[in-house]
């Protein structure tokens, strides 16, 4: 016992003071900067962030968020040619990430799932499912009745996967019907005007003033959302978001392209920098032979370099959405509050 007790003494004043020397350091560093609470980083700064409207403010997002596991699919499909992310909704959440774009599926036997999919030339489809939308929902309730924050989810890309492989296609009305009977179960969903432009709302107001979480789906299809438009639910023109990817897998044509859309977009649109490399067709083959990156190797490289934007960004020129692969970390949401702090309105 009294040996035990020594030990874990010993061990515990080991532990702190490699904490301390860890806080040391960093304090040292003059790059570091505070950590934020990723659960809960915009109701701790509602002091500055309380009166601005979603335009007015930049939040972390992810790239086929719901890719951070993998359920197989098509023949060439390998978690290296299609898992994007590391973490669940769950783990992204705690991180900072507030936009989520996620690209729901039939398959898995007739499941909703989130899926990441491309046509090859020839007309099939390669691809896999990720993870389900029931899951998705859990991890969505579960935080916004612990935490009040404003979460937008963008529903796009949706595929039947079990109409034969040439042949996979958008969901049709009645399939999506089905999905959103799924998501009227989300809690906290915002409920205002159906003609509303979302960006112009304070957080404020999609929080009431700090007291509850509000959900936002955006349905980016040719969808009727009848009676719940403006109930949670909304279309792509409620927020019309500028939203391009660079298409390349060399991290300084992708920061060259992107700064120059936000540039030239920011000051006009509710602007998403899409800070994320994409494989060329050597890659999405060579990675399952590890010779060449997959998407997360390569998200990996961004991430560092996303510190490179607080210099070039101004009042007029910022991104709304920082839009990354692999959120694993708050690094994000530092660098989203980075900017918060330097555009003063
Ligand atoms: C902000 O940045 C944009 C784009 O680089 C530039 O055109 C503009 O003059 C800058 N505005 C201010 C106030 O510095």
């Amino acid at each position: 016992m009294v040996t035990n007790t020594i030990y874990l003494a010993v061990v515990s004043a080991f532990i702190s003071s490699s904490i301390a020397l860890r806080v040391t350091s960093g304090v040292t560093n003059p790059t570091r900067r505070a950590a934020v609470d990723g659960s809960n980083w915009m109701h701790n700064n509602m002091n500055i962030l309380g009166g601005r409207t979603l335009k007015q403010i930049c939040i972390p997002g992810s790239h086929d968020a719901g890719m951070s596991e993998y359920k197989p699919g098509t023949a060439f499909a390998h978690p290296c040619n299609v898992l994007t992310q590391s973490l669940p909704i769950k783990g992204q959440l705690a991180n900072g990430v507030r936009y989520f774009d996620v690209r729901p599926v039939i398959g898995n036997g007739g499941r909703f799932m989130t899926g990441h999919y491309s046509k090859i030339p020839g007309g099939s489809w390669q691809g896999g499912n990720g993870q389900s939308m029931e899951s998705i929902l859990g991890d969505i309730n579960e935080f916004s009745r612990a935490h009040k924050e404003v979460v937008i989810v963008m529903l796009s890309h949706t595929l039947n996967t079990e109409v034969g492989n040439k042949n996979y296609r958008p969901f049709n009305q009645q399939e999506w019907d089905r999905l959103l009977r799924l998501l009227d179960g989300t809690q906290n969903l915002y409920v205002t005007d159906g003609r509303v432009y979302l960006p112009s709302l304070t957080l404020n107001q999609l929080t009431n003033n700090g007291n509850r979480g509000a959900v936002i789906y955006i349905v980016n299809e040719p969808v009727n959302l009848g009676a719940r438009l403006g109930k949670g639910f909304f279309a792509s023109a409620n927020i019309r978001l500028y939203d391009e990817y660079s298409n390349t897998n060399n991290l300084d044509n992708m920061a060259r392209d992107q700064i120059n859309k936000m540039k030239q977009q920011s000051k006009n649109n509710y602007f998403l920098l899409s800070w994320t490399l994409t494989q060329g067709p050597k890659e999405v083959t060579l990675c399952l032979t590890k010779l060449s990156k997959s998407i997360k190797e390569l998200a990996d490289q961004t991430h560092g370099h996303l510190q490179t934007l607080l210099p070039v960004i101004n009042q007029s020129a910022f991104p709304n959405i920082l839009y990354l692969d692999n959120i694993v970390s708050t690094d994000v949401a530092s660098t989203a509050m980075d900017i918060n702090n330097k555009i003063r309105w």
